[in-house]
């Protein structure tokens, strides 16, 4: 079995390879990424030398590129991790999202229809169904929630699922789609509110609270994602799409608060800043579909997965700290600095 993994050198991408390469070692997995600010070929360090491991840099929007790579490599299965992922980002310069999110797997469906590949997973996010009001506790997203995009981000992620199932009905393409809630772990680029948070606190500077950070997410410990569509890829139905979350719904504050004590820094440091446009106020997942059909529960509780974390953060300093020395200092400054 031969996986191509495109954006294997991001946060859930780089998780995933290494929990294929631990849970199916007889596979043959290719990581296609273009390296962009978020993508960091050190991450993929443990696994670069290994037999069963290819890494190849390029461009799932390069139609030449990701051609030649399917004749050259002719992966049984695809799964698409590769796009412009942060939400402040999409709000200060949209093209790039389009671009990648939605002409790459376009690209991506197309080379899969050529080559015949056994199927394509598309990895989306609960963002596509917009938010939830906090006075609604009742209300969850479940698979037959409506599209209802609030960002650049979440609209070009949303045009990349309806594009799937056009792929699926129009061509008989064996896609998949999955929808996860927030993740968080190992190896999540410090722009994104968990690792930000750590890395500021450690460094006790400002902790940037949008507005009055009661806005709610669903957490999930990046591991359970990554069983989740290992699961789909075994067992999930064609044209199906799948939510993935752990009902663990959490304010921005009380996060932030949690950061704060287990690295034992004072709350002082939480400012308050200007909201963000458009800001989605809560998201929750009734995961129930894919717990009745694959028997998909998470693991993690969000007590143990965000020590973990932290822990993480802490003995892999030397990662992130190369990280936000670059092109992170100048985002960091435009994003944070008048606001
Ligand atoms: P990330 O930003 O950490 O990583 C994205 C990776 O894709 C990087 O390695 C980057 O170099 C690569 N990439 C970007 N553009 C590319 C292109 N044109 N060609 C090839 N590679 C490209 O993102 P992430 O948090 O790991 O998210 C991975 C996927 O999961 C995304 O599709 C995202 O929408 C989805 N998702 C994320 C979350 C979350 O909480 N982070 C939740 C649900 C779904
Ligand atoms: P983020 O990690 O960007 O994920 P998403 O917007 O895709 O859910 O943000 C999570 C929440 O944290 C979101 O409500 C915005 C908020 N947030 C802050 O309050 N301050 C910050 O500096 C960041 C990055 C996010």
């Amino acid at each position: 079995m031969k996986l191509l993994i495109t954006g294997g050198a991001g946060f859930i991408g780089s998780n995933f390879t290494f929990y294929m390469m631990e849970k199916r070692p007889e596979y043959e997995l290719i990581c296609l990424d273009k390296l962009t600010y978020a993508g960091n070929l050190a991450t993929l360090t443990p696994v670069m030398g290994q037999s069963n491991f290819k890494f190849i840099w390029g461009d799932i929007a390069d139609r030449t590129a990701v051609f030649e790579l399917f004749e050259g490599e002719r992966p049984d299965v695809v799964v698409n991790f590769a796009a412009e992922s942060h939400v402040d980002r999409s709000i200060e310069d949209p093209g790039i999202f389009l671009q990648t999110n939605v002409m790459g797997t376009q690209v991506l469906l197309d080379a899969c229809r050529e080559y015949g590949v056994g199927r394509y997973h598309q990895v989306s996010t609960d963002e596509v169904y917009g938010d939830l009001p906090l006075d609604r506790p009742d209300l969850f997203f479940t698979e037959q929630t409506p599209l209802h995009t609030s960002s650049p981000y979440s609209a070009s992620k949303a045009s990349a699922d309806l594009l799937c199932n056009a792929y699926q009905r129009t061509y008989n393409l064996p896609i998949t789609i999955s929808r996860c809630s927030n993740n968080y772990g190992p190896y999540q680029f410090p722009e994104k509110l968990i690792p930000l948070m750590i890395a500021n606190a450690l460094a006790d500077k400002p902790l940037p609270v949008y507005g009055q950070g009661l806005n709610v997410r669903d957490w999930l410990y990046v591991e359970d994602h990554c069983a989740a569509i290992d699961l789909i890829l075994e067992k999930g139905r064609v044209g199906q799409v799948y939510n993935i979350g752990g009902h663990n719904e959490m304010r921005n504050i009380d996060i932030v608060k949690l950061i704060c004590k287990t690295l034992d820094k004072p709350e002082s440091l939480i400012t308050y800043v200007t909201d963000r446009k458009g800001h989605d106020m809560r998201y929750a997942i009734d995961p129930s579909f894919i717990h009745k059909e694959l028997g998909w529960l998470p693991e993690t509780t969000f007590e143990d997965g965000i020590q973990r974390t932290i822990r993480w953060y802490l003995d892999n300093q030397n990662w992130w700290e190369e990280i936000v020395s670059g092109e992170y200092q100048s985002y960091y400054e435009r994003m944070y600095g008048n606001r």
